[in-house]
């Protein structure tokens, strides 16, 4: 079967698509257009996809031959999964493996604007000379019994509320569109509305799953409930901050830092005001960059597509 991979991925998933049924179609140059995308994947019966070329009518009507969409990431805001359904074409993700990875980057984002690490390495690197240790400048904040707020209390939520609580017994509160019990048992979380997570969170951190319906969900208006002090942590899709109006929040004090591994669009354009901001950083999307979670990544995306081949059901299926 003809499988089209649009980037090469690390060693573990390449090993597992050495298989006697597969003939791997990739190209050289892994920067293509979307109507090259579309080219390629014409020509094949399953795709292992990476990136954030639409998955929709549009694409499922250009590519009859594509049967399985096997995918390089754990969020599928990209694919119309309805449609796929109707067209009885699996998709799959790449759970867990990246759920430790991605919360250390919120959990450091979190420290590093607390303690305005950013900006001040950037300080560094520009030369500006500090004559002496100025006692009232560069003042953090501790985290220390803060309560940390979660949008989308999943796998990766989870896993920096236990980091949250380990470092700084930081009581844990949370919102999601469906109320996770066992989650909250395990962490000892409380389940509260919008409206309180914004107006009760010292750190807010966004977790969820992104849909289109959600686009700004984090604007102007969220911003005025929130606290002066409070610290807003973003490693799971641009699409959910409006960035004019955080923009304007962190101006007017109405938020007082922010931590973006995502943004709108990415990378972040370097004339964003944003930047300019002491308490705000932003990374170009690394939540999954280290060596185990994307061979993790590799190695489930591939075994997806062997699945595929051999007529089994796909391990990791969303829309079984
Ligand atoms: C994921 O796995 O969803 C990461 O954000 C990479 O897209």
């Amino acid at each position: 079967m003809k499988i089209f991979i649009n980037k090469l991925i690390p060693k573990a998933g390449m090993e597992i698509l050495e298989h006697p049924d597969i003939d791997l179609l990739m190209p050289e140059n892994p920067e293509i257009s979307y109507d090259e995308w579309i080219s390629y994947c014409q020509q094949c019966d399953a795709i292992l996809n990476i990136g954030a070329y639409k998955i929709d009518a549009k694409f499922f009507d250009l590519c009859p031959s594509v049967k399985a969409v096997c995918l390089f990431s754990v969020g599928y805001d990209q694919v119309d999964l309805e449609e796929a359904t109707k067209g009885g074409i699996p998709v799959s993700n790449t759970p867990d493996v990246l759920s430790k990875a991605t919360s250390d980057i919120s959990f450091m984002l979190m420290l590093m604007v607390s303690r305005l690490a950013s900006f001040n390495t950037n300080q560094i690197r520009l030369g500006v000379r500090f004559k002496y240790f100025n006692p009232v400048a560069n003042l953090g904040q501790e985290l220390y019994g803060k309560t940390l707020g979660i949008f989308g209390l999943g796998r990766i939520g989870y896993e920096m509320a236990i980091k949250c609580q380990a470092a700084y017994q930081m009581p844990i509160i949370y919102h999601n569109r469906n109320r996770n019990k066992e989650m909250e048992e395990k962490l000892n979380a409380k389940y509260v509305s919008f409206e309180e997570l914004l107006a009760q969170s010292d750190v807010l951190s966004i977790h969820a799953n992104y849909s289109p319906e959600y686009l700004g969900h984090f604007d102007a208006k969220a911003f005025n409930q929130m606290k002066p002090n409070s610290i807003l942590i973003n490693t799971a899709r641009g699409g959910f901050i409006d960035e004019d109006d955080l923009n304007q929040a962190l101006s007017d004090g109405k938020v007082w830092g922010a931590g973006l591994d995502v943004t709108n669009p990415e990378p972040m354009l370097p004339d964003n005001p944003l930047l300019k901001h002491e308490r705000v950083c932003v990374l170009p999307h690394i939540g999954s960059a280290t060596i185990e979670a994307r061979s993790g990544m590799a190695r489930i995306a591939a075994e997806n597509v062997v699945a595929f081949v051999e007529g089994k059901q796909l391990k990791t299926c969303l829309n079984p």
